[in-house]
């Protein structure tokens, strides 16, 4: 294992190596690497030793806790909500990327490869709509990846997470084989991203066989998210196609990622946004451009990653076991905290915040504003605690889902929003502190807007996000308590009493209040009678991750718990189902 780091590593340094005569030389540089990067990986991935880690994820069920009736019928309600948005999407917006669920409109935001579609497949697999599922299947094999990408910049997150990641999960869902060579052509395009100065991906650009371009320049200020978040999918790429440049890239670019992660003002984290244009010398522009640290916007699927490649790679290779160990401590030490909230007295709660480092010696600065991004937390350690057999882990993954679960209950509908800011104990990260109203008011002083616990939200939408209800599902499978169920029923209903529209589901632009909507207009002899009412303000937006992932995981929460059991599957940031091999061996 370690003669098989230290080779990667080399040959990586050797592609780093920059000649005087530059576009003569990449020629050279990329052709002879990529080569013998790809026989290295054949040859020293197939005499590595398998580190079985067979850890059991789920409880272990004795039977089907869905079998009582009250389960089944939140299962077929999730169904029918899910009914009526497909149906929607089918009739008012056929293999657009998202359909406008009020008034029933299309619009592309994806090169229009029709993300609706394709991130829906599995969920169509997954809640036995057999025939759905293969007109669906019919209709996404007509796609042409490659034409298609002429005119459209190529968003290499998104596109890797809900079309690779859809396809690769209908896939193996299905064993459908007419997915296979869509599987291929996708694949080939996002790897074209990685062909830029660095080696690290270009978040939005051009790509495809058919471009004939200089070469390209990736971001002064990339995503952490977007740069190191395609491990899982191309993995999985490479199990099932035999291609191991796929995997080549996981493992350079990673080696990359763990050679930055010390250079950083919190050694261990890598900051929101990264220059990867530049990996040059001791990575003191890769990693330092920013100074701000989070488990939310911009970062959160970089941590996630890391905990499931190493699962899906069956611990064969251990840098990815490494790369979490060095941020776990740094994530429990610097990003969570307790915070004043009222009336919740039994259980530890756990929030995730945003920090500000801005030179290694200075303190850190927490702002204790929580994501409703961030909310994938609970599930993360929750999984960690099964892989890395840390119960310790399964406490936090359970007081963190305490948190966003608390911030649903406490939002006037019932919601949480995108962000809120809390007021933090004064021990934040060691103790729970108890509600003090003198505190309270003394802080938000006349700031009358918000319920007790909620200092401001400065963006008060919901849009339609999966992470809470992630978490729940999680660690339903993980303890078999049913209580997640219960809360998971409870924010199922508020969401959809809100978020009803005619053609769908409609993203909220504001859940911490009512606000008055004519709701029906009657054209009379002598006028206009109007009905008014107080209802949740709409916005006429339903992204394909209410398909993929938030009703997918409200069904998989009232399911039979064998149905995608997390012993078989992993689940990518998009919710796509892939499945665990038991020897990757066998692949190569
Ligand atoms: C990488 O870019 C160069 C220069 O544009 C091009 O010649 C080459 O075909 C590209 N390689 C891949 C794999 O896309
Ligand atoms: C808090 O504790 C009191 C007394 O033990 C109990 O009656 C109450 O239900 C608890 N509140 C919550 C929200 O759990
Ligand atoms: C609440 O905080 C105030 C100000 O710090 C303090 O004087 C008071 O004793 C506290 N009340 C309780 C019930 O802890
Ligand atoms: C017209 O307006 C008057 C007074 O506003 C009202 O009493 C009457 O019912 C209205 N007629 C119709 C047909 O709506
Ligand atoms: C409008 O018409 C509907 C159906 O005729 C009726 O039920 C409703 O009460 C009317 N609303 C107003 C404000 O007149
Ligand atoms: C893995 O091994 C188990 C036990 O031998 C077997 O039941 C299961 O089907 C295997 N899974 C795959 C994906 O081969």
């Amino acid at each position: 294992m370690h003669c098989f780091v230290a080779l990667t590593d080399l040959l990586m340094n050797l592609g780093k190596w920059r000649p005087s005569s530059r576009r003569h030389w990449r020629i050279a540089k990329y052709s002879i690497g990529a080569a013998l990067l790809i026989l290295v990986v054949h040859l020293a991935w197939s005499s590595l030793p398998l580190q079985k880690i067979y850890a059991k994820v789920q409880y272990d069920f004795t039977g089907d806790p869905a079998a009582s009736t009250v389960q089944h019928d939140r299962l077929e309600s999730v169904k029918r909500e899910f009914l009526h948005a497909w149906s929607g999407y089918k009739a008012q917006s056929w293999m657009s990327d998202t359909l406008k669920p009020i008034s029933g409109g299309r619009e592309d935001q994806f090169c229009g490869w029709s993300a609706t579609l394709i991130d829906s497949l599995d969920t169509l697999y997954i809640m036995s709509l057999g025939e759905e599922f293969d007109n669906a299947i019919k209709a996404a094999v007509t796609i042409d990846f490659e034409a298609s990408t002429q005119n459209c910049q190529v968003n290499f997150f998104e596109s890797t997470i809900r079309y690779l990641g859809g396809l690769l999960a209908a896939y193996d869902l299905s064993m459908d084989e007419r997915l296979k060579p869509k599987l291929i052509e996708l694949g080939e395009i996002l790897y074209s991203a990685f062909n830029t100065t660095t080696g690290l991906p270009c978040s939005h650009c051009s790509l495809g066989r058919s471009k004939t371009q200089d070469i390209i320049v990736p971001d002064y200020d990339a995503p952490l998210a977007d740069a190191f978040s395609f491990s899982l999918e191309f993995t999985r790429l490479w199990q099932i196609t035999g291609d191991s440049k796929y995997l080549e890239k996981v493992l350079s670019i990673s080696a990359i990622f763990q050679r930055a992660q010390s250079g950083s003002t919190i050694p261990g984290l890598w900051p929101e946004r990264l220059d990867a244009t530049d990996i040059a010398g001791s990575y003191s522009k890769f990693v330092t451009s920013s100074t701000k640290y989070s488990l939310g916007a911009l970062s959160d699927s970089a941590y996630e990653y890391l905990v499931k490649t190493h699962l899906m790679l069956g611990g064969r290779d251990g840098r990815f076991a490494k790369l979490w160990m060095s941020a776990t401590s740094q994530i429990k030490q610097h990003l969570l905290f307790r915070a004043y909230i009222p009336q919740w007295n039994e259980t530890d709660t756990l929030f995730a915040g945003i920090v500000t480092k801005s030179h290694s010696d200075n303190e850190p600065v927490l702002d204790p504003r929580i994501e409703h991004l961030a909310c994938f937390a609970g599930g993360m350690f929750a999984l960690s605690s099964r892989i890395f057999k840390d119960p310790e882990d399964l406490k936090l993954g359970e007081a963190l889902t305490n948190g966003c679960v608390w911030a649903y209950d406490n939002g006037p509908l019932g919601i949480m929003p995108e962000t809120v800011t809390l007021l933090q104990c004064p021990e934040p990260r060691n103790a729970q502190c108890e509600w003090n109203d003198t505190i309270w008011e003394e802080t938000r002083g006349r700031n009358l807007k918000y319920p007790p616990g909620y200092l401001r939200s400065i963006d008060t939408y919901y849009r339609l996000r999966p992470e809470a209800v992630e978490s729940l599902f999680v660690l339903y499978r993980i303890t078999g308590d049913l209580k997640w169920r219960d809360i998971g029923w409870k924010m199922f209903t508020k969401i959809i009493e809100h978020t009803r529209a005619p053609y769908g589901h409609a993203t909220l632009t504001d859940v911490m209040e009512l606000h008055e909507q004519v709701i029906q207009q009657n054209h009379t002899g002598n006028g206009t009678a109007e009905t008014r009412k107080m209802v949740a303000k709409q916005k006429d937006q339903m992204e394909s991750f209410w398909l993929a992932e938030t009703l997918k995981y409200f069904y998989l929460l009232f399911s039979d718990p064998h149905l995608v059991s997390l012993d078989e599957f992993v689940l990518n940031t998009e919710a796509h189902p892939l499945r665990l091999m038991n020897s990757t061996r066998a692949y190569l």
